[in-house]
């Protein structure tokens, strides 16, 4: 019989064996382990987490949707969602570091030359993994007000400036960097670079603070450091002046896997509310007998869904290269709102269970504040979608 997943993302039954290998890693690595490592201070965390990062890697979980003409298996966006939402359900700070992958290569495979995609393409099917460097201290959700540099020197920039929390900082092997190389054209100045960390002179490049976070703790974040780091022009993505339509529409196709992320946490939120609901015997009976607990769970189970079919929705239009990128923003909404709505009332049909640090609940109440904050807040979305809704 075909999951719920399997037919809500129509699977291919390549796909489908896929999927059941991604569990049966997922359940025997990542698991208890992400449990483990969540308790953990940051570095013995990072410490037990790697070695899963680097074998999930090295099986192509990083790199589903690598074409095939580059070597990959070529699977669709909608494929690789599904796989993301099924990493996401064992722990969400593993499926950001998978996903995070797609928005770090996103400005090379929309904005890059043939080279440049080759030499990602072979990157991260030897199991590496990027960082998408464009936030900074004063340019968060105002992200062309950036202050770090590139000044062209002969067949070089020479990049100065700190990039600020940035997923897998730490484990990347490859940057894709926004630098201003003229300023005074606010977001007609930003470029963006490629930065293959075996290959080009990285000299002056450092990870700063990493972050100590409330969630998504296995996700490892932090500053990068540029100090006169010299990076061949070849490593200019698109031309002068063209990176921030090159993130702004990096960011259009992650906000698609961000909410795909959330969705995982939703589904299991629900499944562990389910399960509590139909074990836990109160005033004689299952607690999931009581109608007021049936309806949490409906309204919980509709809210994951309807997330779910705007994520599918703005994952197809991606797919038939129709415009997509207020679709994009509400999916992205709609899977974090759900992800918030969700865990708080899992949390609140286990009781007191469900406040408790032995229980996964409370950690996917963690977990998921983040999605209503990064890969643009959620009042950005609404500004993105607001926008559009005018035009
Ligand atoms: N696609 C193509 N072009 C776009 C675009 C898009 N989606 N969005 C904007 N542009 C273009 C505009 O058309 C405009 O070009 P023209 O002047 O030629 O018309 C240019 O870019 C500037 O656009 P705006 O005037 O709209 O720019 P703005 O300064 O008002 O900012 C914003 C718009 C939507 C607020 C944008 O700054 C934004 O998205 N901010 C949030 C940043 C963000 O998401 N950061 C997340 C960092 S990554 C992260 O969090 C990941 C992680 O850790 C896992």
């Amino acid at each position: 019989m075909m999951t719920s997943l399997e037919y809500n993302y129509d699977l291919r039954d390549e796909v489908k064996a896929k999927m059941k290998e991604v569990e049966e890693f997922c359940e025997k690595n990542v698991k208890q382990n992400a449990i483990d490592a969540d308790a953990m201070n940051v570095e013995d965390g990072m410490n037990l987490m790697n070695p899963i990062f680097d074998e999930a890697c090295k099986r192509g979980y990083n790199a589903f949707d690598v074409p095939k003409e580059y070597g990959g298996l070529g699977y669709t966006k909608m494929e690789s969602v599904a796989l993301l939402e099924k990493m996401s359900w064992y722990d969400a700070g593993f499926g950001i570091t998978i996903s995070a992958n797609g928005l770090a290569s996103g400005p090379v495979t929309i904005g890059g030359n043939d080279e440049q995609k080759k030499r990602l393409y072979e990157i991260i099917l030897a199991g590496g993994i990027g960082a998408f460097c464009l936030t900074e201290e004063n340019a968060g959700c105002d992200a062309s007000n950036g202050e770090t540099t590139a000044v062209k020197e002969g067949d070089y920039y020479i990049i100065n400036g700190t990039k600020k929390f940035i997923t897998n900082g730490p484990m990347a092997s490859y940057y894709c960097v926004f630098a201003m190389t003229d300023k005074s054209k606010g977001s007609k100045g930003y470029t963006g670079f490629f930065i293959d960390k075996k290959v080009d002179e990285v000299e002056g490049m450092s990870i700063g603070h990493i972050e100590d976070k409330m969630g998504i703790r296995n996700s490892q974040v932090s500053e990068v450091v540029f100090e006169n780091v010299k990076v061949p022009a070849s490593a200019m993505l698109g031309s002068e002046g063209e990176g921030f339509k090159i993130a702004m529409k990096t960011l259009d196709v992650a906000r698609i896997t961000c909410g795909a992320t959330a969705l995982g946490i939703c589904q299991r939120a629900l499944d562990e509310a389910v399960a509590h609901a139909k074990s836990r015997v109160q005033f004689g009976g299952p607690i999931a007998n009581n109608e007021v607990i049936q309806f949490k769970l409906a309204d919980m189970n509709k809210a994951t869904e309807t997330a779910r079919q705007m994520v599918k929705y703005a994952t197809r239009m991606y797919m038939d290269h129709v415009p997509f990128s207020t679709e994009a923003a509400m999916a992205k909404c709609a899977a974090s709102d759900a992800s918030a709505y969700v865990t708080q009332e899992a949390v609140q049909i286990m009781g007191g269970n469900g406040f408790m640090h032995n229980y996964p609940l409370e950690k996917l109440y963690r977990d998921c504040k983040i999605f209503q904050i990064f890969e643009g807040t959620n009042e950005v979305q609404r500004l993105v979608i607001g926008r559009n809704t005018v035009k």
